[in-house]
């Protein structure tokens, strides 16, 4: 754990954010660096993770972070919500992307995902108590299945996408937000090294140039997917 605590301080100082929501965030994290490795298998189905935060490393929110502060995001989806660990760095960046743009008339948003009602209901309860200005008022949370909640209402462009959802979701997820990319929006998939047998069809459309994309691995934890879309 001692290592856990160093790498989520290291990556908590990348963070612009009032002291009040980095010491809440931070409970957040070690309570979900605390949770047993979470792997779904035949014997445990998805559904068993209702009480788990399954959340992305500290280290890989903070790239996710610092991508979104460099390229002035302001319209993200996150695919995957869970308790809302990593829909805090999303909002804090965006709502800092919009107030140093001063634009505020182009607004911003994070559209955050989530299927179990149970989860949603804290993901809420941590946003209003991470910052109700610099957090909770940037994100729109949809509830039900993001096949179904993505299909209509999305942004003009999106500027960035997370996938960090269960694998056969990914590409039915990207194909829906696809058509509004920005060129030079980002894709980001976690655990893509880890899950490869899963993410087939997702690498295999990202792979294919004429969609646009240009990709590495990031060598974080169970590798961490960068594709830009480039345009087609
Ligand atoms: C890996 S967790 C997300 C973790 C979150 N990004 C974080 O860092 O705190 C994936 C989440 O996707 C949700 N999910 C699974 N299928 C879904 C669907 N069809 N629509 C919306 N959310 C779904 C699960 O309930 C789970 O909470």
């Amino acid at each position: 754990m001692a290592d856990h605590i160093e790498t989520l301080d290291k990556a908590l100082a990348s963070l612009q954010a009032p002291p009040s929501t980095i010491a809440f965030l931070r409970d957040l994290h070690i309570q979900a660096l605390s949770e047993p490795a979470y792997h779904s298998t035949d014997d445990q189905p998805i559904t068993t993770a209702l009480d788990r935060f399954v959340a992305l490393e500290p280290d890989k929110c903070a790239l996710v972070y610092l991508l979104l502060r460099a390229t002035g995001a302001r319209f993200v989806i996150e695919a995957g919500t869970s308790f809302g660990i990593s829909t805090i760095w999303l909002a804090l960046a965006v709502g800092q992307n919009v107030t140093t743009q001063q634009r505020g008339d182009l607004g911003g948003k994070v559209i955050a995902t989530e299927n179990e009602p149970t989860k949603a209901a804290r993901a809420r309860q941590h946003w209003r108590a991470a910052g109700k200005e610099d957090v909770e008022r940037w994100i729109e949370l949809r509830e039900g299945d993001l096949r179904e909640t993505l299909k209509t209402d999305l942004p003009e462009q999106i500027d960035f996408l997370l996938l960090d959802i269960w694998t056969p979701l990914a590409l039915p997820t990207l194909k829906l937000v696809h058509p509004r990319l920005k060129v030079g929006a980002m894709v980001v998939v976690d655990n893509l090294a880890s899950c490869i047998e899963g993410y087939g069809d997702l690498l295999a459309f990202l792979e294919t140039p004429s969609n646009g994309f240009r990709a590495t691995t990031a060598p974080y934890s169970g590798g961490l997917h960068v594709a830009v879309y480039i345009g087609q």
